[in-house]
């Protein structure tokens, strides 16, 4: 369905590739296997989430509106699709393996990349039941096959994927939480790589894209949603920068930003990809990047598909275009000019 041009990952150590990368966001699928439920599976935080998804939330999402979403994204042909998590809903083992298959049908895993949001780590799981069944669409490039670690968050993350001019940098917010609560946290471990890529890959000139489940600015969701180590977060990209964050979580379109050395950082949130609001800010979309390098910095021309209820079709509601100086490298704390090796 996506084109074939980015599929083999880049190593880094080497300067950014030249050409446009097409990147598309989507988040929050909440897909869910309700009518497979058994009295066994339904025991503390899972109960209050199966009868509020039956009181209320299951009428918000809509499986057709994913089918729509295939039939669009074979329309658009993005290079590569980044989706920010809360792909289950009750983080059931059977929920693992039809977004499995649904991740499938958007590609393979060195086209689609995939982080974690808090309904993905609903409660405390075993990983072979669970996570094991997306491990390639999160590892990052050059991981050893065989290496178990494999099966630990904080192992695989940040993940970093390198795909023409993009280092796309993915950030685990996903922790279980106590009955009402969806908040999240990065860890100190996760920070400290962060810093470490974010520099490396200011260096070597990639378009840095942080994805994240949990919005980082605060304000952005209420209390019980946070973001707990917001302040750590906002406080390392201040000082390394990126070029754009992308977040779910919000179930609605966000447009913040944060300060960096380098001017405005956007912050951007989409909807669930499958909602079915008639609120216009709540309505499924998808965000599209077209992002080209330029002697400055880069060029970005952003497209937004809206899912049309009437048309049951996604359409276009606008487009825009944005550009990213270079960052100062001077800046960059341990900047050593282009091309230097790290270990994370
Ligand atoms: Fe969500
Ligand atoms: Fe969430």
């Amino acid at each position: 369905m996506i084109s074939k041009k980015f599929d083999a990952p880049h190593t880094t150590g080497e300067p950014a590739a030249q050409g446009t990368v097409t990147l598309a966001h989507l988040s929050d699928p909440h897909i869910s296997c309700m009518n497979e439920i058994t009295g066994r599976d339904l025991a503390g935080k899972r109960l209050l989430g199966y009868l509020r998804w039956k009181l209320q939330r299951g009428a918000e999402h809509g499986e057709h509106v994913l089918a729509a979403l295939q039939t669009d994204l074979a329309l658009t042909e993005p290079d590569h699709i980044a989706v920010t998590g809360d792909v289950t809903h009750l983080s059931l083992p059977a929920e693992f393996k039809k977004t499995k298959q649904w991740l499938q049908s958007l590609g393979t895993p060195s086209r689609v990349t995939v982080i974690p949001g808090n309904h993905d780590a609903y409660v405390k799981t075993s990983w072979r039941q669970t996570m094991a069944h997306w491990t390639d669409y999160m590892l990052p490039d050059n991981f050893p096959r065989d290496n178990h670690s494999a099966e630990d968050m904080n192992t695989i993350f940040p993940c970093l994927r390198i795909r023409g001019c993009v280092a796309i940098i993915g950030v685990c917010s996903a922790r279980p939480s106590a009955p009402h609560l969806a908040v999240g946290s990065i860890g100190a471990g996760q920070l400290q790589k962060l810093a470490k890529i974010l520099s490396q890959t200011a260096r070597e000139r990639f378009y840095r894209v942080v994805l994240i489940h949990h919005p980082p600015v605060s304000g952005s969701v209420s209390w019980r949603k946070r973001l707990t180590d917001a302040a750590a977060l906002q406080s390392l990209l201040t000082r390394y920068g990126a070029e754009l964050i992308l977040h779910g979580h919000a179930h609605r379109t966000l447009r913040r930003s944060l300060q960096t050395p380098d001017g405005n950082l956007p912050v951007v949130g989409v909807p669930s990809i499958s909602a079915l609001s008639r609120k216009p800010e709540r309505r499924a979309r998808y965000y599209i990047y077209r992002i080209t390098p330029v002697e400055t910095g880069w060029e970005v021309r952003l497209e937004v598909r809206i899912y049309s209820p009437d048309d049951n079709r996604f359409i276009r509601e606008s487009e825009q275009q944005f550009s990213h100086p270079v960052p100062k490298s001077e800046q960059i704390p341990g900047s050593r000019g282009p091309g230097t090796a790290y270990a994370l």
